[in-house]
């Protein structure tokens, strides 16, 4: 993983335009970049095959886009980046990560919860896209070392 520049930006908006069902546009990520967000691309044999972007605000830092190229998804990729993020953010001494995710993202959801992301709510009508509206699922990681123990010992939950 290293950081995404805006030389990265051709090659992540071709993945995003490719697995994403409402896919972010060009000024999407160099805004994200402008605004010194973490973003973070996945480079092996020259090849860029994954991304994220995090914002963080305060104590805490929201995932806002993670993609991993078709070609190379289910092989662990996601999982690494997304555990990257994590650790870049605990880096920071941030609290939490919280996100939002379509309810029909089961690829997404499964992927955040294996990575310790717990439901928080749901925003109503939250995405709107001609003339449909779906919900936010919301959900969050904490960071605290507290809740990593708990994590690993299967804890209580
Ligand atoms: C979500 C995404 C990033 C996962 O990347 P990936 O590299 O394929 O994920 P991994 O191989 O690391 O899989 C990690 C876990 O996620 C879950 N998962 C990933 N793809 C899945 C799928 N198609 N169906 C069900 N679960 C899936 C599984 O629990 C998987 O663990 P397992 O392989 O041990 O069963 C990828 O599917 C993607 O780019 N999707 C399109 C973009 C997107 O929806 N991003 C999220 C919203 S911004």
């Amino acid at each position: 993983m290293r950081a995404m520049t805006q030389a990265d930006v051709d090659a992540v908006l071709a993945i995003e335009q490719a697995v994403q069902r409402f896919p972010w546009t060009r000024g999407n990520f160099a805004d994200a970049l402008d605004s010194g967000y973490m973003c973070s691309v996945h480079e092996e044999g020259g090849e860029i095959r994954g991304y994220a972007v995090m914002m963080p605000a305060a104590d805490e830092a929201e995932l806002l886009n993670i993609g991993v190229a078709a070609a190379q998804q289910r092989k662990g990729l996601g999982r690494a980046i997304l555990s990257e993020m994590l650790d870049a953010a605990r880096a920071k001494q941030l609290r939490r990560v919280f996100l939002e995710v379509r309810p029909s993202n089961m690829a997404a959801i499964a992927l955040y919860r294996s990575a310790g992301f717990r439901e928080i709510g749901v925003r109503r009508g939250y995405y709107r896209n001609a003339g449909s509206s779906e919900d936010a699922l919301m959900m969050a990681c904490d960071l605290s070392p507290l809740s990593r123990e708990r994590e690993r010992g299967g804890g209580e939950g």
